[in-house]
Parts: structure tokens; C-alpha cells; sequence
């Protein structure tokens, strides 16, 4: 069974006489998240070309909202018999997508092959899965805990119901300093876990790639510095439409985010996991990333998962295998016949140069989206570092201490003269940039003083 080990609730104790400002380096360390020094998720730089986006104004991305959302993405405890996380079919070494066709829930396989998650947040399209029934990306996020062959909150067959999620949720302290530091108070509900792990999928950002590297230089149209002859080759393919000679690509996944045109209708793939015909899927996710850097696909392709490699991808948008009543137009010809773009085999070997120019490097190892867990499923919170408190002595005789600590929370300044007994000298809440400031008088009797979080 898994734990998240118990926070020390008192941490800091400092004697006046010996100060200490040493900083824990704890930030990458397995097994512990340190909310005193969270992870940059909020103001993360990213290329000015980049201007497409679907981050609603009620929800921004914040460290805190961010911290929260990867806690619960990896935590186990979030499907009814603790065996799956998000992450089970979204995996960071697979741009957050899933290498099995079809993915392993807590009762069954999915219908449909997972969706790498990277440059989710940087589109137009607002709706998601490949279907587009999920009108946000917050109402997204608790489907796969309210399915019940994902991971069974389902409150039918059986299952248990998503409030007894949130009842789960609740006991355990860790996340009632997760909630508090992100929302305010400790309180859970459906729409704040939503808004966190929307935040979290929203901040897997991916543009370090060969293609990134090009765009910076020069506009989209030009031949990019750093490619091979192959590759600006393959990108006119994938920019120009058939009518001039290209392979029309980017009419539904237009460059640099490479994210699906929210008109989008099918593209003629319309085979399903559980057999017969499916013509509901209208998003895919970015091209970017789809094969990792050391080249291997991140999973197989398409809602069904039905090509493996980039070359059938491409030969099925070469000779579209039939029409449909949902199938785009962009994908026939004039008078109605389905597509059928005659590439030459230099053609196409042009346009998967290409595609695999979209590949960054830097999401895939990223600490700040990898699991926090141990293996034994623990997790450690640092809510007060225990050697970073710094005194400063002021010329009133008065003395401040200063400590960074977790956002948004309420703190104890406690003092004592015996070590033994400790009373509240204030209670001091900290904004969202979480620093503990407090001064006190000197009075000639040795004292000593902590600050104490109680969850
Ligand atoms: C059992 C496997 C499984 C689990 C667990 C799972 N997912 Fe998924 N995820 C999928 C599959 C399969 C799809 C595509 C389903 C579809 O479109 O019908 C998907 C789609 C998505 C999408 C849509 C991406 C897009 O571009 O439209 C997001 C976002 C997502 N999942 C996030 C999550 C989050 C957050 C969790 C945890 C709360 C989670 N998933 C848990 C398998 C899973
Ligand atoms: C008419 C719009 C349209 C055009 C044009 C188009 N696509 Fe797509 N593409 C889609 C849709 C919709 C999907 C999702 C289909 C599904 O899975 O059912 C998709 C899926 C994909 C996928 C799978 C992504 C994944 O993560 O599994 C790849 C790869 C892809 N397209 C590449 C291309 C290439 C290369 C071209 C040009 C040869 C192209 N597309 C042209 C609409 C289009």
C-alpha cells in the first residue's frame, strides 16, 4: 500500500546565538517535493512564434496549481484500486503518450490509444480527445478517473463515485497542504483538482527541437540553416497544398505548433479498437514529438493506434483509403475524389526527414514533469526547509528572521526558553511568493525560536 511519508510539523528551530541560512538542494531528489522551492511551470520561456494557446484566463498556470497537478498525475491513489495514474498511460519517456496500442486500465483496455500530452496547451483548438467530447481541457482531466475501465471512479458498476475521491483525497494531509498552498483553503473539489492537473498537462512545453533551432533564424516559407537538403524539402511538402504540389499537411496541423485546426473533420482513418467504423475523430495531438530522440516512435499512430511508423502515416495520407461521410474535404479533390497525392518515394522519405526535425530533447527528462514518487510510492513534502532561516539583527535591537517557506500557507512563530515548552507568538500567513518575516525584540534572556506549519 502506498504512503506519503508524514510532514515533520515543526522544522525549524533556530537558536539565536548560532544563525544558519545553509539551503537544502532538494529540488531534483526522488521522493521529495520541496514547496519551498517549487518548480518554475508559470513563466517559462517559450519562442515568440509560438502564440497560439487554449490557457483560459480563469485558469493560468501558477508553481503552485502546477506542483499540485504533477503530485496527483503520478499518484496512483487517484484510480479506485491504486494501481493506475495518469501517468501509467502517459508516460514521460513517451512525450507522455503510451507505447501499448491500446492502454491498461483498472478494469480493462482503453477503446481508443492514448494521446501524447506535450504542446497540449498551445493550440487553438480548445476541445480534447481525438473525438473532441471534452469541451476544455479542465473537463478533460476527470474523465479517465470517472471512467471505469480507466481508473474507476465511475459511481456505476459497482465503482465507487468521484466523491468518494475527494473523500480519499481529503484524509490524506499532504493533500490538504497541496490544495491550501494552490486554492486558499484545504478544501477539495472536482473543479480545483481539474484546474491543477489541467495546469500540470498545460506546462509540458517542448520547443528545443532541430526544427525550433531553424525557425528562430529565419521566417517558415525560407530554407531553414541548420537542415539538410532533405528536410527543407520535406517541410515544402508539408506546407504547400496539392494543388501546388505539396502534400497539404499543414492545412490541419499548421506549423509552429504543428496543433490540429479546431475545424478539422476526420481524415479517412476510421477503423476502432473494438471494430466497425468510427468517424468522430477530428483532433489529433501536435506532431511534435512523435518520435523520441533517439528516433523511436512514442507509440503507434492515430485514434486506433493502427500505424506504426511515420512511413504509413504517410502513405495513408498519400492514397486516402476511402471516403466517408465525415471525411474533410481537404482530403478530396475537386468533383469529390478522395486524396491521392502520387508522392515519389524520395517524396515521402523528404516529408518524414521532416517530421522527425519536431523532436525536442528537454521534455522527455525534465525533472519538474517526472514522478515524484519513489518506487515504494512515497512522497515527501518540505513545507520548511529545516536550515534556512536567516537572522538579521537591526539597530533597534531587534532581531528578524526570515525564512522561505511553502505559498500561501499560515505559520507559527513559536518561542520557548527550555527547548520543551513552545508558545504561539504570532500566527504569520505568507503570499504566494512564501517568505516568513518576522521580527522580534531582544530582551537579554536566551530564547529560541521556530516556525511550525500544522497541516
Ligand atoms: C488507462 C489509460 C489512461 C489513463 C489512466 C489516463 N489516460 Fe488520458 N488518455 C488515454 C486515452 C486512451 C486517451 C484518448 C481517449 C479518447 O480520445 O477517447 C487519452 C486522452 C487524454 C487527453 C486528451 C489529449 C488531447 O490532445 O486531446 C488528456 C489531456 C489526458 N488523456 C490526460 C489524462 C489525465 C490528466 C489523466 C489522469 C487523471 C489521464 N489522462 C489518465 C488513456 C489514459
Ligand atoms: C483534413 C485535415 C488533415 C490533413 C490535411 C492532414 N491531417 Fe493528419 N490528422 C488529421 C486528423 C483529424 C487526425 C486524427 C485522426 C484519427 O486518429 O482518427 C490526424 C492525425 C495525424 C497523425 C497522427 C498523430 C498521432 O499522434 O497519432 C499524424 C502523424 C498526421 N496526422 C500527419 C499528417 C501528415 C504528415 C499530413 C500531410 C501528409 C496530414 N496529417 C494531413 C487531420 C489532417
Amino acid at each position: 500500500m502506498m504512503k506519503i511519508r508524514d510532514i515533520p510539523t515543526a522544522v525549524i528551530l533556530l537558536l539565536i546565538s548560532s544563525p544558519v541560512s545553509a539551503q537544502l538542494n532538494t529540488t531534483n531528489q526522488k521522493g521529495v517535493v520541496n514547496l519551498t522551492q517549487l518548480a518554475n511551470f508559470a513563466n517559462q520561456p517559450k519562442p515568440i512564434y509560438i502564440t497560439r494557446s487554449n490557457t483560459p484566463i480563469t485558469n493560468r498556470i501558477t508553481d503552485a496549481g502546477a506542483t499540485l497537478g504533477r503530485v496527483m498525475f503520478y499518484d496512483k491513489r487517484l484510480s479506485r484500486n491504486n494501481t493506475i495514474s495518469c501517468a501509467s498511460c502517459h508516460q514521460q519517456a513517451n512525450a507522455f503518450g503510451d507505447t501499448a496500442i491500446a492502454s491498461i486500465g483498472v478494469d480493462g483496455t482503453t477503446s481508443r490509444h492514448s494521446m501524447r500530452l506535450v504542446n497540449a496547451g498551445f493550440a487553438t483548438e480548445t476541445r480534447f480527445f481525438w473525438d473532441e467530447r471534452a469541451a476544455t481541457l479542465e473537463v478533460q482531466t476527470t474523465q479517465p478517473i470517472r471512467d471505469h475501465a480507466e481508473m474507476g471512479f465511475s459511481g456505476t458498476s459497482g465503482d465507487p463515485a468521484f466523491s468518494d475521491l475527494v473523500t480519499r483525497l481529503t484524509a490524506i494531509p499532504e493533500y490538504r497542504v497541496l490544495f491550501a498552498m494552490t486554492f486558499g483553503t484545504a478544501t477539495i473539489t472536482e473543479a480545483r483538482i481539474q484546474n491543477s492537473l489541467a495546469q500540470f498537462v498545460r506546462s509540458i512545453q517542448s520547443f528545443d527541437s532541430k526544427y525550433d533551432v531553424g525557425r528562430a533564424q529565419v521566417q517558415e516559407n525560407q530554407n531553414f540553416p541548420n537542415f539538410t537538403p532533405q528536410e527543407n524539402a520535406g517541410k515544402q511538402l508539408f506546407l504547400a497544398p496539392p494543388n501546388q504540389g505539396g502534400a497539404g499537411c499543414a492545412g490541419c496541423h499548421a506549423p509552429p505548433e504543428f496543433a490540429i485546426d479546431p475545424n478539422s473533420r476526420n481524415n479517412g482513418v476510421t477503423a476502432s479498437l473494438g471494430g466497425g467504423a468510427d468517424l468522430t475523430n477530428t483532433r489529433s495531438p501536435s506532431l511534435r514529438d512523435m518520435v523520441g530522440p533517439g528516433g523511436k516512435s512514442n507509440g503507434s499512430f492515430m485514434h486506433h493506434g493502427g500505424q506504426s511508423t511515420i512511413a504509413d502515416v504517410i502513405n495513408h495520407y498519400n492514397l486516402i483509403p476511402g471516403d466517408n461521410a465525415n471525411l474533410d474535404n481537404r482530403l478530396r479533390r475537386p468533383g469529390g475524389a478522395v486524396q491521392s497525392l502520387n508522392l515519389s518515394q524520395q517524396q515521402k522519405d523528404q516529408l518524414a526527414a521532416f517530421l522527425r526535425t519536431l523532436t525536442g530533447s528537454n521534455v522527455y527528462t525534465d525533472a519538474k514533469w517526472s514522478n515524484p514518487f519513489t518506487a515504494a510510492n512515497e512522497l515527501t513534502l518540505i513545507i520548511l526547509p529545516e536550515n534556512a532561516t536567516t537572522l538579521i539583527k537591526n539597530a533597534n535591537n531587534t532581531l528578524t528572521l526570515r525564512c522561505q517557506a511553502a505559498p500561501n500557507l499560515t505559520y507559527q512563530l513559536q518561542s520557548s526558553i527550555n527547548l520543551q515548552d513552545w508558545t504561539t507568538v504570532q500566527q504569520i500567513s505568507v503570499n504566494e511568493t512564501g517568505l516568513i518575516e518576522h521580527s522580534v525584540a531582544l530582551t537579554g534572556t536566551p530564547t529560541f525560536f521556530r516556525f511550525t506549519y500544522t497541516p
